[in-house]
């Protein structure tokens, strides 16, 4: 059973608050000013403490700082009233792991309890994540399953030569991870790697950003602009989102794999390049040929060398790793401080369908370490987080019933033209940034089922 200190000048809540924790077979240690709390805190080391923010002499804020001195990992929750809400904001930056709002819900009260008394216990034994210390390595490819190690050495050999690849994978497996590794370690690694994604633009645009234009070329062409392939150099050209190639590109794309050579749009010039060509995409390119999407000898033509990355389901061995390695990047970049896990939370990711593979378990993350809130990360924080996914089996709320609704909605769209982003957005309303984000947000896959696809 714990030791409870409650510091407040209200006598009332000092009263009930001590009645409810006897209740609970805890002990409770009352103080009605900030120093007497503190002399309190110091000769009795209390499990938790609940301490006002408004009290007679000292600021709540004062109290706190010199508990979080005295004792760093001391589990303090602020009392708070509504007004209060900035010096609560200034007392969660100093430390404090918990606020409760005035007047007090039982409710509210046993909740925090509970979570302290927890903490304090993981605290005493939990593993700890690898100190960080600096920035993990940008652009690192984590993991060391088999399927891994096996592009490890895809990757290798790449390194050693410019031959045209093709990356294919689910959403958020790393595919665009995996063009910057290979770019980045080849012979070629301070020549450019310009991206470019053929589902962002409409066609004509797409055109000319590919292989430029000459002044003149089309209405707004003011002056003569250079190509992503120029761009390219002798570097690394991406072409990411492959399969939503327009039509209408695929032959040109094909004219300019084959021979190398190619004209900005309204020119007259051949102009050749030598960069490396690496394509990625989320679809199943054979079924987009047999539906007649693709172009069959495009397909062949970028294929030269092809990898599979496979989903993070198929790599759960993969997880403690990224997990780790998440978690030191989300510390230093959003400035929380989570080192421990509690046991069972790697089992859990590892659980997951993850429909958006490793980004959707980066963002579970992100905000489940936010939401932590202190060093230990608890398996409800990820609980919370992952029941409400939209690829959850049970939606529990009515907001995520609405994004059960939307995500419906644009998957059927989408299906419905063949999956050209730049056609639903427009047919949805909406801008093309905001349907990728979408996509994004709710992991929308191409559906598997046989069903006839309409360009129309
Ligand atoms: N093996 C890995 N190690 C570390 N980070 C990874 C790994 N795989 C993916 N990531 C991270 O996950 C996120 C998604 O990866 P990336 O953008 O490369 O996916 P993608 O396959 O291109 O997705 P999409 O098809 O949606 O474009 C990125 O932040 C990336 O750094
Ligand atoms: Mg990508």
């Amino acid at each position: 059973m714990a030791n409870v200190l409650i510091i407040d000048d209200e006598w009332s809540i000092l009263e009930s608050l001590e009645m409810f924790l006897n209740e609970k077979g805890h002990t409770a240690f009352k103080a009605a000013t900030g120093e007497e709390g503190y002399r309190l805190f110091c000769s009795v080391g209390p499990d938790m403490v609940f301490l006002d923010i408004r009290l007679p002499d000292l600021n709540g804020l004062d109290v706190l700082e010199r508990i979080k001195i005295k004792m760093p990992t001391a589990k303090v929750t602020m009392m708070t009233a509504f007004h209060d809400m900035e010096t609560t904001i200034k007392a969660m930056k100093m430390g404090a792991y918990d606020y409760i709002h005035k007047p007090l819900d039982v409710d509210e009260v046993e909740k925090s309890l509970g979570r302290a008394l927890h903490l304090a216990e993981i605290d005493k034994d939990t593993p700890l994540i690898e100190e960080a210390g600096e920035a993990p390595e940008a652009g690192l490819i984590i993991g060391k399953s088999r399927k891994i190690m096996e592009i490890f050495k895809m990757i290798g050999l790449l390194c050693q030569n410019r031959a045209t690849v093709l990356i294919q994978g689910e959403t958020g497996t790393g595919k665009e991870l995996i063009a910057r590794v290979i770019h980045r370690n080849s012979l070629y690694r301070e020549e450019p790697l310009i991206t470019v994604d053929c589902g962002a633009l409409v066609e004509t645009l797409l055109e000319s950003e590919l292989f430029g234009h000459e002044s003149g070329a089309f209405t707004g062409a003011v002056r003569t602009k250079k190509g992503k392939i120029e761009l390219a150099g002798t570097g690394t050209l991406f072409l990411d989102e492959i399969g939503e190639l327009p039509m209408s590109l695929q032959g040109k794309l094909l004219g300019f794999l084959q021979r190398r050579e190619y004209m900005r749009v309204g020119g007259q010039e051949t102009l050749k390049s030598r960069c490396r060509i690496i394509a990625a995409t989320n679809r199943d390119l054979q079924d987009q040929c047999r539906k007649g999407l693709l172009r069959e000898d495009l397909y062949f033509r970028l294929k030269v060398v092809s990898i599979h990355v496979p989903p993070l389901r198929e790599r759960i061995s993969d997880i403690p790793d990224l997990v780790n390695h998440f978690i030191q990047k989300i510390n230093l970049e959003m400035g929380t401080r989570v080192t421990k896990l509690e046991s069972g939370v790697i089992e859990h990711l590892m659980a997951q369908d993850w429909i958006g593979n490793v980004r959707e378990m980066e963002n579970v993350l992100v905000e489940a370490l936010v939401k932590a809130n202190g060093e230990v990360l608890l398996l409800e924080d990820i609980l919370g987080i992952i029941s409400r996914k939209p690829s959850a089996r049970v939606q529990q709320n009515s907001s995520c019933a609405l994004d059960a609704m939307e995500r419906e909605h644009i998957q059927n769209v989408l299906e419905k033209l063949g999956w050209n982003r730049t056609r639903t957005a427009r047919a949805l309303g909406i801008s093309l940034p905001t349907l990728r984000s979408k996509i994004r947000k709710y992991s929308i896959q191409p559906m598997l089922t046989d069903g006839v696809r309409k360009a129309g």
